[in-house]
């Protein structure tokens, strides 16, 4: 018995058996099932991708394992760090093995910084709901736990652009408050695409206040693009589109296709030339072999315009819901979409249609999230056009 089980009792009849995984599909006891969350949303280029697998392979026979030394390295490492510090405009970064393992890093990353410098600003601006993982601080930050360092405001919860507008602001004063109160405070963290309500994207004016603040109160923006990174939002880096730079990135997830658990935060040059020589962040794995063949198998394939083809289609998918009147409107970026329903989610009614994932977040609110493969083609529009109209037409 897995501990899921303990927890949540099913019977027989709930029990989904997976036989397979192929491209988008999850072949099951339940049958074939289209996984509108591609994995977790991590494996955006489908669960059979030939060379992310193959560049995994090869790394892992060459070179399986390398120690974290100042004099051990190897090419493919540092052929990964320099392309994505160059996509990134960063200097350095950490490695670490989950996403929630990158946040810890990040926090770790600041906290040395601010420490090296002499000073006390250990405390860290987060915002909740929201979700940044499953270890002690992550789980702090949406209060689950308790840390002096995390000072938690609550996630704005708008219901149309003017709510959002005004929430948004009241957010940035409630910070600046903050500050102004307290002088240990060194960063403040967010989610590039916040998603625990439903998805709900900051406005481009919010990215852009939040970079001023820290730049005026001298503060590192610390960006949590695990979810919206790697081009889910349709660049590998999602700030790219906020039109800003952020201190530190989190990137994980899709940045090993899924195929291989491995995240990383990366720095800019002024946190980098602080910590360099006592950032003591260390693994087992320092990296991964199999994480790193992979992501850089991910970033041999990442190709924009692909990404902007999917978000077409999505956004056509979406005309389409609208015009049936099955949904009320829909936001779609990169590979993410997200439509507000008229009626409460009803898993079963899409498990009936061959769909897993859909809206599989929060079931008590009225709308679907769903991301879409980067290889998207007809098949998969087809299928997912058939298998949501299908179940949105069951929930009227
Ligand atoms: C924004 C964000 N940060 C961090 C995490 C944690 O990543 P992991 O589950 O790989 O630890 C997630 C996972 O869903 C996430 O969405």
């Amino acid at each position: 018995m897995n501990f899921q089980e303990l927890t949540i009792p099913l019977t027989e009849k709930q029990k989904i058996q997976v036989f397979k995984t192929e491209k988008y599909y999850v072949h099951t006891s339940y049958g074939k099932l289209l996984d509108a969350h591609m994995g977790n949303t991590a494996f955006i280029f489908g669960f059979d991708n030939v060379h992310i697998k193959q560049k995994m392979r090869e790394l892992q026979d060459k070179i399986a394992y390398v120690h974290c030394k100042p004099n051990e390295f190897c090419e493919e490492n540092n052929e990964l760090v320099a392309k994505i510090c160059s996509k990134g405009n960063y200097a350095a970064l950490a490695w670490a093995v989950s996403g929630s393992d990158g946040v810890e890093c990040a926090i770790a990353m600041n906290d040395t910084y601010w420490r090296n410098l002499g000073t006390t600003k250990n405390k860290v601006i987060c915002f909740s709901p929201g979700w940044h993982g499953t270890t002690y601080i992550t789980r702090a930050m949406r209060k689950e736990e308790n840390l002096d360092k995390l000072i938690i405001l609550d996630t704005p919860n708008w219901q149309n652009s003017n709510e959002q507008e005004q929430q948004e602001n009241s957010l940035l004063q409630q910070i600046i408050r903050e500050i102004s109160l307290d002088d240990n405070i060194g960063a403040i963290i967010y989610e590039s695409i916040p998603w625990l309500r439903g998805i709900m994207p900051w406005s481009q004016n919010f990215h852009k206040k939040l970079r001023n603040i820290c730049d005026e109160y001298k503060l590192n923006l610390i960006l949590d693009d695990v979810m919206g990174g790697v081009g889910k939002l349709g660049e590998y880096f999602s700030f790219k589109k906020f039109g800003i730079q952020p201190d530190i990135t989190i990137l994980g997830k899709a940045f090993t296709g899924g195929y291989s658990p491995l995240s990383c935060a990366c720095t800019t040059q002024k946190i980098a030339d602080v910590i360099r020589d006592n950032h003591f962040y260390s693994h087992t794995w320092q990296p991964n072999m199999g994480g790193v063949g992979a992501a850089l198998g991910v970033l041999d394939i990442f190709d924009e315009k692909q990404l902007y083809n999917v978000e077409k289609n999505l956004c056509e998918f979406g005309d389409l819901l609208v015009q049936k009147g099955l949904v009320e409107k829909y936001y779609c970026e990169g590979l993410i979409f997200h439509a507000n329903t008229f009626h409460k989610i009803d898993v079963d009614r899409f498990l009936e249609n061959k769909i897993t994932g859909l809206g599989g977040w929060d079931l008590e609110v009225e709308n679907v999230s769903l991301v879409a493969p980067a290889i998207a083609d007809d098949e998969y529009f087809d299928q997912l056009t058939n298998r949501v109209i299908q179940s949105l037409e069951k929930l009227r």
